[in-house]
């Protein structure tokens, strides 16, 4: 149960928008706005970007009124009602994401400096109409209160990455989840666009790359000794697809960072060209979730005109100024024994094979300066020596973007514990087979999610400014289906993305939780299958070995929930024992607890058994 004090904080009329903006003013006692087929869009400002957007906002709104309010320039404006006004303006003290949103009777006024701030305010402003419920016929006039909204994001850097390397995601699937990051306001997606088990760009120069390295044979999860055997899998991007889904992007202010990976995760491009290789065996793309040893030779120069090749292809491509180059994961075993990287170690006088590492990227970041771009990649590159300005993403806790900020360089947290949406998000046997990686124990609910502060306490303010954001990973080993992605991405992607956009003081986990409620009706309105587990049950046990009694607190990661129990080992329904405060149970008991709603069970049912010898 909530208490008393986090449940006065929501109000009944309080907005349920998410991520929460910097400022919501509610002007209670004045009339709403309404929202009907007489709507017009008016655009204050020429600017052929903020006529996009309208125009496409008009017929997401015909869903809700009926019709496709028309997109009228000012000056053919003539002090309607019930109009919609975007209004770019550069006096405004405003980020190019900011906006500000004012809702009185008569009008509905979007300020800001850039289309992006306009975009946004959008954003805000389909979550103020109500969701609208699968099966129902939509109302088609929708009260909107009066209210002030002024709001910017707390990080430039918002971002979502995509493993399309272990399953192959189609393009419109890719756009799918393009909308759902512009819902959440995020403006950055991340494309994981090679691994070991697929290469998924077209790169004209090399056609082996997606003939050969975009296949596999089957895919092998092994789990506990057991093994289960996949059909063959694969398919790639043309570049024609890719610039489609840049287009697309763009629409939604959002924009693509390509990953390249190197030197590692690079066995299917080695199955394509072998002898890229340190040995030049020929093999096949692989069917197995790890780490290779088989990683580019950065001894032979062959390899460099590869990458450079690629890197062409791609900075052609892609308009994001940056590009990924991975680096994580990059067993040094074969540069130890191969004759070319040990060569070029003592032709280069570097002292082992993480310098040879961070020689290649240090190569690839020139070429592409060269090219006007700037280099991405994990945190492993603050091993051998940085790169002179390269950006380090995060991922195995925070000490990567301490030593980054600390020599000025730029650095993104992908903090596994937090952003990794492969992991479990509740009790593993509560949920379907998931990562349980060693580095981060595979363990992240909603709440772990939606805790994290991106800028470790160890910065000072001038170090600070170089945590320029945060990321949410979908590593796809264990993702076999659509709605497997849904749910693993979701809710959590939508609590992350409080944390990149929300200021620190302004975010609340009670409200959040309050919110989402609402959010769920808004994900079930898109047809996201997402996960219900922030229903299932927690405990919280406090033993008391001496007298074999135990006192159990019972919590979950929703709202205010009706959590019914049993002691006897049956399954709890709506008749069981209401959880209202911490019990005493004496020892050994099972308890069995689960979440309903309108007397309908929405949690799986957890269960602990608790003995004075916990095992
Ligand atoms: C990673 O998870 N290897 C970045
Ligand atoms: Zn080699």
């Amino acid at each position: 149960m909530m208490d008393v004090l986090a449940r006065d904080i929501i109000h009944n009329d309080s907005l349920a928008i998410i991520p929460q903006p910097s400022s919501v003013q509610l002007r209670k006692g004045l009339p709403p706005f309404r929202m009907d087929k007489n709507l017009k869009i008016i655009l204050w400002g020429e600017n052929s970007r903020l006529e996009d957007l309208a125009n496409r906002f008009s017929l997401q709104l015909k869903e809700y009124v009926g019709v496709a309010p028309p997109v009228i320039p000012m000056r053919n404006y003539d002090r309607e009602r019930q109009v919609i006004v975007l209004s770019l303006s550069a006096e405004k003290d405003f980020d190019s994401e900011a906006y500000s949103l004012e809702i009185n009777r008569q009008q509905i006024i979007v300020r800001a400096s850039a289309a992006a701030g306009v975009f946004y305010a959008l954003q805000t402003l389909l979550q103020l109409l109500p969701p609208r419920e699968v099966g129902i016929a939509p109302r088609k006039s929708f009260l909107l209160p009066s209210c002030r909204i002024d709001d910017r994001p707390r990080f430039v850097w918002r971002g979502f990455m995509l493993d399309v390397a272990r399953y192959f995601m189609p393009v419109s699937l890719v756009k799918r989840y393009l909308d759902f990051l512009a819902m959440h306001k995020i403006n950055t997606f991340h494309w994981h666009l090679n691994d070991d088990q697929g290469w998924r760009i077209e790169i004209k120069k090399y056609p082996r790359l997606t003939s050969f390295g975009a296949w596999r044979k089957d895919s092998q999860l092994e789990l506990s000794g057991k093994q289960m055997a996949f059909s063959p899998h694969g398919g790639y991007y043309t570049q024609e697809e890719i610039k489609d889904v840049l287009q697309y992007a763009s629409e939604r202010f959002i924009t693509v960072i390509p990953e390249v990976e190197m030197p590692g995760h690079s066995y299917a491009a080695l199955a394509a060209y072998p002898e890229l290789s340190c040995t030049g065996k020929p093999r096949e793309v692989s069917t197995r979730w790890k780490v290779h040893d088989d990683i580019y030779c950065a001894g032979n120069e062959k390899t460099y005109k590869f990458l450079e090749d690629v890197l062409t292809e791609i900075v052609a491509l892609f308009p994001a100024p940056y590009i990924h180059l991975g680096g994580d994961e990059a067993p040094k075993i074969r540069w130890k024994n191969c004759p070319k990287c040990q060569a070029k170690i003592s032709e280069e006088s570097l002292k082992n094979e993480h310098e040879l590492q961070t020689y290649l990227l240090k190569r690839m970041e020139i070429f592409l300066a060269s090219k006007n771009k700037k280099l991405i990649a994990w945190d492993e590159i603050t091993e051998g020596g940085l790169s002179p300005d390269a950006t380090v993403m995060c991922w195995r806790g925070f000490d990567g973007a301490i030593t980054a900020a600390r020599q000025g360089h730029d650095a993104i947290i992908a903090h596994s514990k937090y952003t990794y949406l492969d992991h479990y998000q509740s009790e593993p046997y509560l949920e379907p087979l998931a990562w349980a990686g060693l580095v981060s124990g595979g363990y992240t609910t909603l709440q772990k999610s939606y805790s994290l502060e991106p800028i470790p306490v160890q910065l000072n303010r001038a170090e600070e400014k170089h945590i320029i954001g945060l990321q949410a990973q979908l590593w796809t080993e264990y993702i076999r289906s659509t709605d497997h992605m849904d749910y693993m991405t979701f809710p959590r992607l939508s609590a992350l993305s409080e944390v990149m956009w929300t200021a620190k003081e302004t975010k609340d986990w009670n409200y959040f939780k309050w919110k989402m409620e609402t959010q769920y009706k808004r994900l079930e309105q898109r047809e996201i299958k997402f996960s219900k587990s922030a229903y299932n049950v927690y405990f919280n046990v406090a033993m008391d070995s001496l007298n074999r009694t135990a006192l159990i607190s019972l919590s979950t990661d929703s709202f205010d929930p009706s959590i019914y129990y049993t002691l006897d080992g049956s399954e709890p329904t709506p008749n069981s024992k209401p959880y209202i405060a911490p019990f005493q149970v004496d020892m050994p008991v099972t308890v069995k607890a689960a979440t309903f709603k309108n007397a309908i069970r929405i949690s799986k049912v957890n269960q602990k058994t608790i003995m004075t010898t916990q095992y």
